[in-house]
C-alpha cells in the first residue's frame, strides 16, 4: 500500500508520501523500489518501516534493508527541496514500543539511536507510527509516556543541531483514526507541541468488511467512520489544524458480492481474491483497480 498524506494549509503545504518495505517483493510491473519514485511528486517521503529492537534501539526490519535507505535518501540529489523521514512501527510481534517508553534510560537509548541512524543514512527526520499506545492490555501510562517520548525527542533534536550547520531533525507521528483509540492513546494538545506534523490514518475506516460494500475512506457517512468526523474529533481533543495531515489511501478494499446488487451497501460473501501484484485478500492497489476496470469495460 502506498499512502499519501496531504495538508492543504497554503503556507505550509505538505504532501507526505509513504514508501512501503514490502513493495519491492512484488513481481513484474508491480515491483517498486526507491529508484522508481518520482522525487518531485511529494514534498516529504517516508520510508515505512523500521522497528525497535530488544536493546531499545531503532533498527532495520530485515537484514540488509539499510542498502535501500541510501537509495531512498539519495532521491534528494535529484530534488534538493525534498525531505525524507524514517518511520518506526510497533512490531506486531512484541510490545517493544511500550517497553522502550517505560523508563527514561530506555527512551534515551532509543533517542540517541534514532539520531545515529537518521544522520548516517541522510534522513531529515523520524516518524513515530505507534498507533495504539495503551491498547491491547499494555499499561495505561503509555499515553503519558508517549508524550514524554515526543518531548524528549524534540529536545534532543534541538540540542543536536544547536550551534552546528545541521538542520534540526523533524519529528512526526502517524495516529489512528478511531475516536476511542485516539482518546485512550494520545494527549493531543500536549503532544502536538513537539511534533512538526501529525499524519492521520483516515482509511480502512469501514469495519463491517464481511457484510456489505462501503467506502473505506469517505469524507462523510451516516455513521462516524468518515474523514470529517475523525478530523473534527482530533481538533476537539486539542490537535492544531495546521499540524494535521489528512491520510489519502491509494488502495481499495475489495469484495465478492453475494447477490446481483452492486451498489453501496450491497451484501457481500467475503473479501475479494488477491490482486495480481499486491497478493493480499480484500485489498487492491490503485493500479490493479484501474487495470481491471479497463479490462472489463473496453
Ligand atoms: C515490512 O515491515 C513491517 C513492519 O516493520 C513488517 O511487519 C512487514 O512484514 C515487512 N514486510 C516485508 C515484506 O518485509
Ligand atoms: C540503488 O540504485 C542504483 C541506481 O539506480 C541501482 O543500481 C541499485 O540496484 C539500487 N540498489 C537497491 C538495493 O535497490
Amino acid at each position: 500500500m502506498n499512502v499519501a498524506i496531504a495538508s492543504l494549509i497554503a503556507t505550509t503545504a505538505k504532501l507526505v508520501c509513504y514508501f512501503s518495505n514490502w513493495s519491492r517483493y512484488r513481481t513484474g510491473v508491480g515491483k517498486f523500489l526507491p529508484e522508481n519514485m518520482d522525487p518531485f511528486l511529494c514534498t516529504h517521503l517516508v520510508y515505512a518501516f523500521a522497528v525497535i529492537n530488544h536493546a531499545n534501539e531503532i533498527d532495520e526490519y530485515e537484514w540488509n534493508e539499510k542498502i535501500l535507505y541510501k537509495n531512498f535518501t539519495e532521491l534528494k540529489n535529484r530534488n534538493t527541496r525534498l525531505k525524507t523521514l524514517l518511520s518506526v512501527l510497533e512490531d506486531s510481534n512484541g510490545p517493544q514500543f511500550s517497553l522502550m517508553v517505560s523508563t527514561p534510560a530506555n527512551r534515551q537509548t532509543f533517542i540517541q539511536s534514532s539520531i545515529k541512524i537518521l544522520r548516517s543514512h541522510g534522513f531529515d527526520g523520524l516518524d513515530l507510527d505507534w498507533e495504539q499506545p495503551g491498547a491491547g492490555g499494555r499499561p495505561a501510562e503509555d499515553k503519558q509516556r508517549f508524550t514524554l517520548l515526543c518531548k524528549e525527542l524534540s529536545e534532543a533534536y534541538r540540542a543536536e543541531s544547536k550551534g552546528r550547520s545541521n538542520t534540526r531533525l523533524m519529528l512526526s507521528a502517524a495516529v489512528a483514526a478511531q475516536a476511542d483509540v485516539i482518546d485512550a492513546g494520545y494527549e493531543l494538545s500536549e503532544t502536538s507541541k513537539y511534533l512538526d506534523f501529525i499524519s492521520v490514518k483516515t482509511f480502512d475506516l469501514h469495519v463491517e468488511q464481511d457484510r456489505v460494500t462501503a467506502h473505506h475512506s469517505p469524507i462523510y457517512s451516516k455513521n462516524n467512520a468518515n474523514i470529517d468526523y475523525v478530523m473534527q474529533h482530533l481538533m476537539e481533543r486539542g490537535a492544531p489544524a495546521g499540524k494535521l495531515l489528512l491520510g489519502c489511501p491509494t488502495h481499495a478494499r475489495s469484495f465478492t458480492l453475494s447477490t446481483t446488487a452492486t451498489g453501496l451497501g450491497a451484501p457481500v460473501s467475503r473479501p475479494a481474491s488477491p490482486g495480481p501484484y499486491t497478493q493480499q485478500i480484500g485489498v487492491w492497489s490503485y493500479y490493479e483497480v484501474t487495470r481491471t476496470y479497463l479490462r472489463s469495460y473496453i
